[in-house]
């Protein structure tokens, strides 16, 4: 088959890789029919690539026809279609029961001291062959997997896979009472999905931040105040804005890549060019995430207010001011995206007249094997590229 593959930093290739096979009971295989590229790739491409190795398969977020099942997988039939969440997880555990999916106990990694395998992630997630593939072998299937009907376009399903409940976690995370403000930073896939979300609920002010003309115009088109951080600082203006008190919320959607943190962006360059081994003890050592954006959330959330982590770090020293996170009593909450346990709340949306308008959220829709030259425009956030859907 086809796969997109991951061969070092900034450099990824559409290569013939072997067809997956059914190994456990609970395996399934999928035909892959759609295949979204993230923002969560974008730091394998360039600052995680230490725990990657040349020819693993990339990709998160697919959707597709189950074509074969192992003997253990309940309710799921050949020909189903489904969304694959990009969490990989066993449904049963004690973790999965409350929710945290994402922690699941049946697939940690715990020689790796990380949560649940993920799709396409690294030696950090399991190393499970990803998504951007014409088919993806899917561990746990007997729970792994959304049903989606049978008709409308795949646009309106497959971002069950991720960008949806990444989004509405933030949101519920993020606990704005009503009449207040949230603040959204990073207007990618996932912040400007949070703004939607947040939007559509309807019960507070919602101002997203970036620096991405196209991205803010988008935004601000879905009703959203937006800040252009090339031509304001956010913080005093989203103080003026709430009676000197700060936003009740902020969601963080940018994570570890963050624009404004050189010295940690040369850290992590380094890192990043260091031979695999070596680049591995730095990142789980150092303090290397570049934390502009997770910094201007402490400074403008007010006190007794909530910091909702969507953006993934990665460093395990990171310096963070725990004095002002302390004394402004600011709870933090975070984690990836338990995907099953927002799924309910999310598909009547999808069923119904899409008021999140996921349909026309994709801004390229690509064949599979144009892959290399969308990864590199959407890191280099050229062509007006927001969100790329692949087809295999
Ligand atoms: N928690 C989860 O389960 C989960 C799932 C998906 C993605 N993510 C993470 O969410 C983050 C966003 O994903 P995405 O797909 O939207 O990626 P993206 O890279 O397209 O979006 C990040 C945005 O942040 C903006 N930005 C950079 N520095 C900023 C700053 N200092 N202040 C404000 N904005 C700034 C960028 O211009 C960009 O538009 C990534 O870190 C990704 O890994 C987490
Ligand atoms: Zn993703
Ligand atoms: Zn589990």
């Amino acid at each position: 088959m086809r796969a997109v593959t991951w061969q070092g930093k900034r450099k990824v290739s559409v290569d013939n890789v072997p067809d997956p096979l059914i190994k456990e009971p609970t395996d399934a295989i999928i035909r892959v029919t759609t295949t979204n590229i993230c923002g969560s790739d974008l730091h394998l491409y360039e600052v995680l690539g230490a725990f990657m190795a040349p020819g693993d398969i990339l990709g998160h977020e697919a959707m597709g026809v189950v074509e074969e099942v192992g003997r253990d997988v309940g309710d799921l039939k050949i020909g189903d279609r489904v969304v694959v969440p990009f969490n990989i997880s066993c449904g049963q555990c004690f973790m999965c029961n409350q929710g945290l999916q994402s922690q699941c106990e049946t697939t940690q990694n715990r020689d790796q001291g990380t949560g649940a395998a993920l799709f396409g992630y690294s030696k950090l997630y399991g190393e499970v062959a990803g998504g951007q593939a014409e088919y993806l072998r899917v561990p746990q299937a007997q729970y792994t997997y959304i049903r989606v009907p049978p008709d409308g376009p795949d646009e309106r399903y497959v971002y069950l896979s991720d960008v949806l409940p990444t989004a509405w976690q933030a949101v519920e995370y993020a606990d704005v009472p009503d009449g207040g403000t949230l603040v959204v930073l990073g207007l990618g896939p996932i912040g400007s999905m949070a703004c939607r979300i947040a939007l559509h609920r309807g019960n507070c002010r919602v101002i997203g931040v970036d620096l991405v003309p196209e991205r803010l115009v988008r935004v601000r088109e879905s009703g959203a105040e937006v800040i252009d951080l090339n031509e304001h600082d956010p913080e005093p203006i989203v103080i003026d804005a709430t009676n000197g008190r700060g936003a009740d919320a902020v969601i963080d959607a940018v994570g570890m890549e963050a624009h404004g943190s050189p010295i940690a962006e040369a850290a992590q360059t380094a890192a990043g060019f260091l031979p695999s081994p070596v680049g591995r003890v730095v990142m789980k050592n150092a303090g290397v995430d570049r934390l502009a954006a997770l910094n201007s959330a402490i400074s403008m959330v007010r006190r007794g207010g909530t910091i909702s982590l969507s953006g993934v770090y990665g460093g395990a020293a990171d310096p963070i001011n725990m004095m002002t996170l302390f004394d402004k009593q600011i709870q933090l909450r975070m984690g990836q995206a338990n995907v099953k346990r927002w799924v309910p709340d999310i598909m009547p949306l999808l069923t119904s007249d899409d008021p999140l308008r996921v349909e026309s959220f994709a801004t390229h829709r690509l064949p599979l094997d144009d892959a290399p030259a969308a990864y590199e425009t959407f890191q280099k956030k050229q062509d007006g590229m927001i969100k790329v859907v692949l087809t295999p």
